[in-house]
């Protein structure tokens, strides 16, 4: 037998091993491609070769093409099952048949590490027993499956960090799904925001730019960093009462509000039903104002069929773990509008003029030409900043995880809808004493949540009953900041309010929320309406 050199044993070879390397004892030479360098005993992995024929189903298979040898030729009929891994020694390597090109490798060694990562998925987060009474019902948690691990996996061994090739595969899925021209994505739902609201605020806008003083139309029953942006830009929020049991802008209210110093309306979709998409996009025209959605809690909602985020001049979604779909922390602004898309970009990227992607140079072709401000003439376009602007980017690793939570974003508001409709035949019963929600005329939301108000009249309080269910380990969360003019930050701020918030404060003092998400089984519902009926049979 030819001797091999143990020290010229390298990853990616392809050698003929000469002994049984399966229990079915039959002596066949046979191809085995390299998978580490020998140990100190001279011990290699390998993976042993089949034939192309061996019926591999679903397993993971490596496969070979004359063009993926660098050197030497291999029988075509032959594959590599992932699982076929063996420590073998290195002495009974008979022949070296050849060498894997370099990209070839690599796929090698990424599939190896996905295998790896679906079983350790399999071993680690299968599914988990629900024991009614023991384990907890959240409500909302990141669902997930071996898809988004993988991905992850894939753009660590990328190790690109910043936007790159998933960042750009999850942006476009994100286009395609809304049907929108441009996805600019973030590093959270509130940097997503506060950059929809900042473009606004740009010079390129001209006259047409909200200013300083200029009055914004929001609601006080909502989340912080829907308003932040609006303070944080030295604007007057005017804060106007919701209407239940929609949760949304009251239209009429809203319409009361507008002055000659309103420019812009910034609202959301209150907990994934959409607001009364038509009205507000009345008077937005009748007064000629911005809209900006707070699409955050609706990505999937449609309002007369379609998604919500594609109304608005810009809007907002947040991939936060408890939303629609998550990239842990994480958001995107969409907008069918070049120019407050470049605009947004510019505020997200340090504030520079220059659009090339991390790792492009001179895509304009006028890196060194152009004469920007009072800068000598041809500096350089990277250093060139236009806007006051941040970073706040997403990662690739984050996009990696959003890509193949895209593909599941259709049956996760299925899902949501389905768990919406068992919670309110649940609730249904007791309507004497709860405000249950109601989709917004002509909407389908992709529910973030089941919303319920006691009403006043109950013989119990809002506390009674989520401290019941806590006590029975069932989660339950306000309707985020209650009326955010009470909360200490919003004590001494210059703020307007027009017309009564009495829904607002309503809605601070009775309102709570339950899960719909995707994560809820028939069984943790079941026991949800268990758990509410054991207390109110106490008022039957
Ligand atoms: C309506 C709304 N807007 C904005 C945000 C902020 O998103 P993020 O947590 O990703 O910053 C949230 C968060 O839950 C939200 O509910």
């Amino acid at each position: 037998m030819e001797q091999i050199s143990l020290n010229t044993v390298t990853i990616g070879e392809i050698y003929i091993y000469d002994v049984p390397i399966t229990d079915s004892g039959q002596h066949k030479p046979r191809p085995v491609v390299v998978i580490s360098p020998p140990n100190q005993k001279g011990d290699i992995l390998i993976i042993a070769g089949s034939s192309k024929i061996g019926n591999w189903g679903s397993e993971e298979v490596f496969q070979v093409m004359p063009q993926d040898m660098e050197e030497g030729i291999l029988n075509d009929n032959t594959v590599f099952p992932i699982s076929k891994q063996l420590l073998v020694t290195s002495k009974f390597l008979k022949k070296r048949i050849g060498l894997l090109k370099k990209t070839k490798i690599d796929q090698l060694q990424r599939l190896i590490f996905s295998w790896h990562t679906q079983l350790y998925h399999h071993q680690r987060f299968s599914k988990k027993e629900f024991t009614p009474g023991k384990s907890r019902v959240n409500y909302a948690g990141r669902v997930f499956d071996e898809k988004e691990m993988i991905n992850l996996v894939n753009a660590s061994l990328d190790f690109w960090l910043t936007e790159g090739r998933f960042s750009q595969d999850f942006s476009e899925k994100i286009a395609e799904f809304l049907g929108v021209d441009n996805v600019i994505l973030t590093n959270s739902g509130s940097s997503a925001n506060l950059l929809a609201f900042a473009a606004l605020t740009s010079a390129k806008l001209g006259d047409k730019r909200l200013k300083p003083g200029d009055e914004v139309i929001t609601v006080a029953a909502g989340f912080p960093s829907t308003i932040s942006p609006i303070i944080q830009n030295n604007l007057i929020p005017v804060f106007v009462d919701v209407d239940l049991p929609t949760y949304n802008i009251s239209i009429e209210e809203l319409e009361k509000a507008i002055s000659p110093r309103t420019r812009c309306i910034f609202i959301a979709h209150t907990l994934g039903n959409p607001f009364n998409v038509d009205e507000v996009l009345r008077l937005t025209e009748k007064h000629g104002l911005w809209l900006i959605e707070d699409n955050c809690d609706a990505f999937g909602s449609t309002y007369k069929g379609r998604y919500t985020g594609t109304f608005g001049h810009l809007a907002t979604i947040s991939f936060y773990p408890a939303h629609h779909i998550t990239t842990g922390e994480g958001g995107a602004i969409v907008t069918n509008d070049e120019v407050l898309a470049n605009i947004v970009r510019s505020f997200r990227d340090w504030g520079r003029d220059c659009y090339c992607s991390s790792g492009e140079n001179n895509t304009c072709g006028k890196r060194f030409s152009q004469k920007f401000g009072d800068l000598p003439m041809g500096y350089d376009h990277k250093y060139v900043y236009s806007e006051i602007g941040y970073n706040l980017k997403m990662t690739d690793l984050q996009a990696a995880i959003g890509s193949a939570q895209m593909d599941k974003l259709p049956l996760f508001c299925e899902s949501r809808r389905t768990n919406f409709r068992t919670l309110t035949s649940i609730f249904s019963p007791y309507n004497s004493f709860f405000i249950l929600p109601e989709a917004t005329e002509h909407a389908d939301p992709a529910w973030f949540s089941f919303i319920v108000t006691v009403r006043e009249s109950a013989p119990f309080t809002r506390e009674d009953l989520v401290n019941h269910f806590n006590n029975n380990l069932i989660d339950t969360r306000n309707l985020f900041a209650g009326n955010i003019l009470r909360q200490p930050a919003y004590q001494h701020l210059k703020l307007n309010v027009s017309g009564s918030l009495r829904n607002t404060d309503c809605i601070m003092n009775n309102t709570f929320f339950l899960g719909t998400y995707p994560g809820l089984t028939p069984e943790m519902l079941e026991y949800i309406g268990t758990v509410l009926r054991e207390f109110m049979s106490k008022f039957e």
